[in-house]
Parts: C-alpha cells; sequence; structure tokens
C-alpha cells in the first residue's frame, strides 16, 4: 500500500519537476513539500505505525524526499542560470558597434549659426538672452531714440498688431534691439549679452524674407570705446568665418539709436563668391556707439558709462558661409535641402577654441 504510493509519487513528481518551469516549480515544491504536500503527508503517517513498519517505511519515505530535493534543486539551479543567460543576452551592449551611420535629422543651418555665435561670444565672456517677438513700440522704437512719426520707424516698416502690450501698441519686433532696452532696464552695467532671434518687416523677394533673424549685440561699461566695437567685430568675423585676417571695414552710416553708427561690411569677391578675398565689400549689419538718450531712456547713466551695440543678419552670414545663393528655402522645410545643407546634430559647434 506504502509502497504504491511511494512508487506513484516517485514516478509523477520527478518527471513533472525535470520539466516545470519556475512558477510551475514553486506549485511542484509547495504540493509535495509544503504544509499539507504528499510527501509531508507521508512522513505524518510513520506517527501512526509500529516501531518495526515505521523504521522500514521512514527509510523510504526519506529516501524519496531526498530524491525530490534534490530534483527541485537541481531544477532550480538550471532554470536560475537560464534566466540570468537570457538577461544577460538582452542586456549585451557591444561597444565594438559603430555609431548609427545616418542620424535621423540634421540642424538646421539657422540653428547652426546660432550655436556657432552662442560658441563664440560665450568664449569672450557675453550671455545669451531673449526676448519675445511681439513687442511694443517704446521698446522696438521710442525707447531706441525713434520718436513717434520719425522717418526712421518707416525705414523698418513694420506689422502693427490690432492689440496693446503694457498699454503701448503691439508690434511684430523689426529688430533685436528693443532686448538692448529691455537688457539695461532690469540689469547694472557692466553688460556684455548677445540676442539671437526672430525678427519681422514686411519686405519679400529672393534676398528678403517677411520673418528672418538677427543677432544683437551690446556690450555698457564705462571707458569703452570704438576700438573695442571694431576688435570685438572682428573676432568675431574671423571665427565665424573661420578665415585669420578677415577684412572688416566699419563705413560711416545712420541709426538713431547708435552715435556714430557704422554699416559693417567684410571683404569678397563679387565674381567668385569667394570671402576674405577680392577687392569687394558685403554688408552683413548695423553698429555704432550706444546713444546717450537710449542709456538715459534706460536708467543709466551716460556720463559714467559708455557702450557698443551691433546686430548681424543670421541668414545673410549664413548663406554666405555655405554659398547658398536663395533665401527661400530656409523657411519652406524641403528635406532634401535640409538634408543637404543641415548638419549632424552629433557633431557640437565647436569652432572656438575650449568649447
Ligand atoms: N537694429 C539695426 C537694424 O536692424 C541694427 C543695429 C543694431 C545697428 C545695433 C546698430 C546697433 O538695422
Amino acid at each position: 500500500m506504502l509502497d504504491n504510493e511511494l512508487n506513484n509519487l516517485r514516478q509523477t513528481a520527478l518527471p513533472a519537476i525535470k520539466v516545470a518551469d519556475a512558477a510551475a516549480l514553486e506549485e511542484l515544491r509547495v504540493a509535495l513539500m509544503g504544509k499539507s504536500g504528499s510527501v509531508t503527508a507521508l512522513l505524518k503517517s510513520l506517527g501512526g505505525m509500529e516501531a518495526e513498519a515505521r523504521k522500514a517505511a521512514g527509510a523510504e519515505i526519506n529516501l524519496l524526499k531526498t530524491e525530490i530535493t534534490e530534483a527541485l534543486t537541481a531544477r532550480r539551479t538550471l532554470l536560475d542560470a537560464a534566466a540570468l543567460e537570457a538577461k544577460l543576452a538582452a542586456e549585451r551592449l557591444d561597444v565594438t558597434q559603430p555609431p548609427r551611420p545616418d542620424p535621423t535629422g540634421a540642424i538646421h543651418p539657422l540653428s547652426r549659426t546660432t550655436e556657432e555665435i552662442a560658441a563664440i561670444f560665450s568664449a569672450m565672456g557675453f550671455s545669451i538672452k531673449d526676448g519675445p517677438d511681439i513687442e511694443n513700440d517704446w521698446n522696438n522704437f521710442s525707447a531706441l531714440n525713434i520718436p513717434e512719426h520719425h522717418p526712421a520707424r518707416a525705414m523698418m516698416d513694420t506689422f502693427y498688431l490690432n492689440a496693446t502690450f503694457g498699454n503701448r501698441p503691439a508690434v511684430l519686433r523689426t529688430h533685436t534691439s528693443p532686448v538692448q532696452i529691455r537688457t539695461m532696464l532690469n540689469q547694472t552695467p557692466p553688460i556684455r549679452i548677445i540676442v539671437p532671434g526672430r525678427t519681422f518687416r514686411s519686405d519679400h523677394d529672393a534676398t528678403h524674407s517677411p520673418m528672418f533673424h538677427q543677432c544683437e549685440g551690446l556690450v555698457i561699461g564705462e571707458g569703452i570705446t570704438l576700438g573695442h566695437l571694431k576688435g570685438c567685430l572682428i573676432d568675431f568675423l574671423s571665427a565665424f568665418f573661420e578665415i585669420p585676417n578677415l577684412p572688416v571695414r566699419l563705413r560711416s552710416s545712420y541709426f538713431p539709436f547708435t552715435e556714430p553708427s557704422m554699416e559693417v561690411d567684410i571683404g569678397w569677391n563679387r565674381k567668385t563668391g569667394e570671402i576674405g578675398g577680392g577687392t569687394d565689400w558685403l554688408e552683413i549689419g548695423g553698429s555704432g556707439m550706444v546713444h546717450p538718450n537710449v542709456l538715459a531712456n534706460c536708467g543709466i547713466d551716460p556720463r559714467k558709462y559708455q557702450g557698443f551695440a551691433f546686430g548681424v543678419g543670421l541668414e545673410r552670414i549664413t548663406m554666405l558661409k555655405h554659398g547658398m545663393p536663395d533665401l527661400r528655402p530656409f523657411y519652406e522645410s524641403d528635406i532634401r535641402w535640409l538634408r543637404h545643407y543641415g548638419t549632424s546634430p552629433l557633431t557640437p559647434a565647436s569652432l572656438h577654441e575650449g568649447l
């Protein structure tokens, strides 16, 4: 009777253990060895036996118990090892694999130019500011010494909005210069900032878009001179175009918010498009010494502080640097153009040493 039971158990339990997965194995262990498991029940039945019979049966049952325990342990070890193998295979990192050959995106040339400018000016101790695309006419014009009805407002024919901003008529900013005002109102000198950003004018042809980008620069401190302005522009432009000794010319001009005012030209060859060579000049921005009225409008004492400002057209310098003939594709999202002129996101802007 007992022998039968032992045999049955041995014949069903051992093969079942051999093929069980982790969950089934645990179920089997409980069913056999748990508190109300079948092996435990057999052991308990020993209590009701005669001494002789108990001795013989005890040996048998314990033998089976050992066989089952060993089978359970062996199976558990095997399953654990297999699980570890699977985990290691799944988490394997092949450090010898080459990077993905074709990153799915490219950095837009304008973003790239912005990153490069930021890298160059950071190294010169400038911080980067931004301001809203929708301005009020005080920040965009009046505070910059362009009074209402002044013809200079027409120079930057703009989009007025049917709204007010800070109790003043709202305009799409015509240049990044209003961020000069915002910064000088909130910061005390010394100030050294650049402001890359979007600007708007009602202009549209092959080289003008109603929406375009500029980068403003502003330095305010004690004893700042036109020499500093010129040195700063020369350093920036030669780093950006990667041409040492790039010819830079400051040409006398007029802006209401600077005095004296100068257009910034770089040397190039009109025929070949080569930058830095030839005898032609190309305008890439405006500049000048910040007008005392502008400083005073922002609560900065013009007798104590001086400064310079400049603004360059980002599309213009990007087109020049990369030999792009037309401005319009910048905003057309043509994937072929982006692939051609875009740069890999895996290559950071590192024009300037140490960045
Ligand atoms: N804001 C001027 C423009 O858009 C450029 C400029 C900036 C000129 C700073 C002088 C100083 O035309």
